[in-house]
């Protein structure tokens, strides 16, 4: 039995499989409608969320399975003292996969130790969300074709920001992969990313605090919102959440065929302006999570489908 708690649980022989198997289910849905009849999603979400939840839900309705689950901590036992160990005993009797947010790092791991069904980390703490960077992958293969030879533009809050985090350790392993970081000081990219992962594996790397130094190199900008419930303190999260705004006019210093990619939900950092440019991928990357979630459900329940 195999769980999903980061990125790098799949070698990359492993994400091309998953990359393919999403791609077809995105043209033949037809051929998954039944491939998880009688099987159940659990989600389990101690933190709100929009699109992980959802798309997870849809996945599983899509193949033909069923949804349960819970989508705060105040309306679960958890509200009563739980523990995630005692809670996911008790789901696994009850369905045969499970999707867990939880805002503590950690805790879905913690959970997939004493699960008797695939547990996978739906965003824990500021540490990792790996379905996000399985969408953003298969974004970026199907917008651009290849996800080596790329200059990746990381926008905002790259402290708190766990998808940030979570689609470095993924990218690093395809070649010719350079980042801009583009951050203010409070919000750069932890020291042990920087130094363990970037450095170590010897990424070529920049840290810039204008955006607009950036644009004109990019081949990917990934924007991020400053994570407003990881300050210690409203006053720093004022003073930092619109510290970037993509707009028209910046939009004019990049490359025609940029691709600008947000995990979502968005406040203020990207202006609705630029929505309608060819460029904005943001809407089609929340289809792909649907997409590349049937694809993650499939394999971890090691359904296949002829
Ligand atoms: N991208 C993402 O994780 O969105 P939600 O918080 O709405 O799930």
């Amino acid at each position: 039995m195999r769980h999903l708690m980061s990125p790098m649980d799949f070698s990359v022989e492993e994400l091309d499989k998953l990359l393919s198997l999403a791609n077809d289910i995105e043209h033949h849905p037809e051929k998954y409608a039944h491939a998880c009849d009688g099987k159940k999603l659990a989600t389990c979400f101690y933190e709100p969320s929009t699109r992980t939840r959802l798309s997870f839900e849809a996945a599983m309705l899509n193949l033909g399975g069923s949804i349960l689950g819970f989508s705060s901590a105040d309306s679960s036992s958890a509200a009563k003292g739980e523990s995630v160990s005692d809670t996911i005993r008790v789901i696994s009797c009850y369905a045969d996969i499970c999707a867990m947010r939880h805002p503590k790092e950690g805790a879905p791991l913690v959970a997939s130790q004493k699960s008797t069904i695939p547990v996978i980390n739906a965003g824990d703490g500021g540490h990792q969300h790996p379905t996000q960077t399985l969408t953003d992958l298969l974004t970026i293969h199907s917008l651009k074709g290849h996800l080596g030879d790329l200059t990746i533009g990381l926008c905002g809050d790259l402290k708190f920001g766990r998808t940030v985090h979570s689609l470095i350790h993924a990218l690093i392993r395809y070649p010719n992969i350079r980042f801009v970081l583009i951050s203010p000081e409070e919000l750069r990219v932890p020291s042990y990313i920087r130094e363990e992962v970037l450095t170590q594996h010897n990424i070529p790397y920049q840290e810039v605090e204008r955006l607009e130094d950036a644009m004109a190199d990019l081949d990917i900008l990934y924007m991020t919102r400053v994570q407003k419930e990881r300050f210690f303190n409203e006053e720093d999260y004022v003073r930092m959440k619109d510290f970037y705004i993509l707009d028209k006019a910046k939009m004019a210093l990049a490359k025609e065929d940029m691709l600008v990619l947000h995990p979502l939900p968005r406040v203020n950092e990207i202006s609705v302006e630029v929505d309608d440019d060819p460029r904005a991928a943001y809407f089609k990357q929340a289809q792909y999570g649907v997409y590349v979630r049937m694809a993650l459900i499939l394999t971890l329940l090691e359904v296949e489908v002829c």
